[in-house]
């Protein structure tokens, strides 16, 4: 797939580490002028350099820096949802503090990144959303209650802006990745999520650069049809 994006601004959350990373260099290379965000400055500014994306600072679950940064990123034609917040926990041992960043993170900041964003695809007739879900949003896993619940509200999101949008030519699907080799699971989750991509058909884990891939197809002309669902890059998770 050779230069699908020339033309095109992508804003990819998170974009700064792991697959929100992969994704903006690989946008990148189709030709997409890339807006990636983070927290941290300098991680950010490292990222933007590598990959030639401008870099915009902001926190998703924090509702005024959500609305700064729809301000900022002014014309985008793509959006990637994928920064995330996944602490695990046994449902009871789970505290609320981290039940409510999840859900601020992965759900309340998405969507009203999404609601913010959409108004100007509206009026160019014209704009594309893909979510980064999780494979865990189908399965039962213990210690992922609030993580998969918030990615399961996404996939209903998806779903439903898929409804409400299409009509107006803008397209809205997920992409569910299954254990992906990226620092922060590695921080978080360590070594059971090498135990999980064990157990998949495939039996290992992924490199981000493979959920990128996905991201791209759903993002990109060859997917033109496609809105409202969920693709599964999950090395056969789903499946079992
Ligand atoms: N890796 C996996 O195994 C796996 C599996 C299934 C689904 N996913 C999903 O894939 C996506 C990316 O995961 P990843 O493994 O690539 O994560 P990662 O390596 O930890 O990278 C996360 C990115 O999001 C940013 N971020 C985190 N919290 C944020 C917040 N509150 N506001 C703004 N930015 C924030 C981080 O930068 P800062 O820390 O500087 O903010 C970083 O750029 C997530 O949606 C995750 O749920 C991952």
């Amino acid at each position: 797939m050779e230069m699908e994006l020339t033309n095109h601004t992508v804003l990819i959350t998170g974009g700064t580490g792991g697959i929100g990373f992969a994704c903006a260099r690989l946008f990148a290379g189709e030709g997409a002028s890339v807006i990636i965000t983070g927290r941290d400055h300098n991680r950010g500014q490292a990222a933007a350099e590598a990959t030639g994306a401008r870099f915009i600072q902001a926190d998703l679950s924090d509702l005024d820096s959500v609305k700064s940064l729809v301000r900022q990123a002014g014309v985008v034609d793509i959006l990637v949802n994928n920064a995330a917040s996944f602490p695990g926990a046994p449902t009871l041992e789970q505290d609320v503090a981290a039940f409510q960043k999840t859900f601020d993170t992965n759900v309340r900041g998405a969507y009203f990144l999404a609601a913010g964003l959409v108004p100007g695809m509206l009026e160019r007739g014209h704009g594309c959303i893909v979510n980064v879900t999780s494979m865990v949003a189908s399965k039962g896993v213990p210690g992922a209650s609030t993580y998969s619940a918030s990615k399961a509200a996404v996939e209903s999101l998806t779903r439903t802006w898929a409804a409400e949008f299409g009509s107006h030519g803008i397209r809205v699907n997920s992409v569910a990745p299954g254990p992906t080799k990226t620092e922060g699971v590695a921080a978080e989750w360590g070594e059971t999520n090498e135990e999980l991509g064990r157990a998949l058909p495939l039996g290992r884990t992924a490199d981000p650069e493979e959920i990128a891939d996905a991201v791209l197809f759903l993002a990109s002309p060859r997917a033109s049809f496609i809105t409202g669902s969920t693709l599964h890059a999950d090395g056969g998770g789903s499946a079992i």
